[in-house]
């Protein structure tokens, strides 16, 4: 695999984007990155220090913070200016708000140019929800990663237990929806399938077959470009 491809990974929560990307990174030997968890650390800043609903603080906040994520072991080590934040980015009141704080337009159009600078010299496999349509839209490979609602929620629920905790499926379910309608209607880089991505619909599928679906794809793609 030559060292350079910028491979983008899109799809709505619970498609399976993270455990395929890390796994297909991990295959190739690429960086992985997880955009969705800088949105969340600057919506977990928002609501621990009380500035969720002041979008002028969230902006600024994101503007003169440094996130740094550290990929470790499976487990993506997210810190905000030194401090660590991973265990607190998935809890509940993230998911809740995250989708809300990624619609400001200052707060996307500052954390694209941060991932735009990890990525620039290739050699990723970056996840996120417009990887391919505004981050990288010349990405070599693109990947839309989707499945039914009702697998992503089963998913999702057996995350929470196997951190302990009981969400009840109807919940998860509700929370991804909103999360959906969120993502995919809001005027800045809404979630939506870039022209050129590769489609893969995971319901039935184990990541296994999803990463090597993903692998066959990026083969093609380099065959023609030696073409
Ligand atoms: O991938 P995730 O579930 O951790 O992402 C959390 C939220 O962050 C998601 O609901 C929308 C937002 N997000 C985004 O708007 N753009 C990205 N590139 C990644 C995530």
């Amino acid at each position: 695999m030559p060292n350079k491809l910028i491979i983008a990974i899109d799809g709505p929560a619970g498609s399976g984007k993270s455990t395929t990307a890390k796994i297909l990174a991990d295959r190739i030997g690429y960086l992985y990155i997880d955009t969705g968890a800088m949105y969340r650390a600057i919506t977990f800043l928002a609501i621990r220090d009380n500035f969720v609903n002041n979008s002028v603080e969230i902006i600024n906040k994101t503007k003169n913070c440094k996130i740094e994520l550290a990929y470790e072991n499976g487990l993506t080590r997210v810190f905000v200016d030194g401090e660590e934040v991973t265990e607190f980015i998935r809890e509940k009141d993230v998911n809740d708000c995250v989708s809300e704080i990624s619609k400001i337009e200052e707060v996307r159009s500052e954390l694209v140019r941060k991932q735009k600078e990890l990525g620039k010299n290739g050699g990723v496999v970056m996840e996120g929800r417009d990887i391919g349509t505004v981050v990288f839209p010349y990405a070599d490979v693109k990947v839309f990663l989707t499945a039914s609602i009702d697998e992503r929620a089963v998913r999702r629920t057996k995350e929470y237990v196997q951190k302990g905790k009981n969400i009840p499926m109807e919940d998860v379910k509700h929370n991804l929806e909103t999360r959906d309608k969120i993502d995919s209607s809001r005027i800045v880089s809404p979630l939506k399938i870039a022209e050129d991505a590769f489609i893969v619909d995971t319901t039935a599928l184990t990541v296994d077959e999803q990463v090597n679906e993903i692998l066959i794809q990026i083969n093609k793609i380099l065959e023609l470009k030696n073409d």
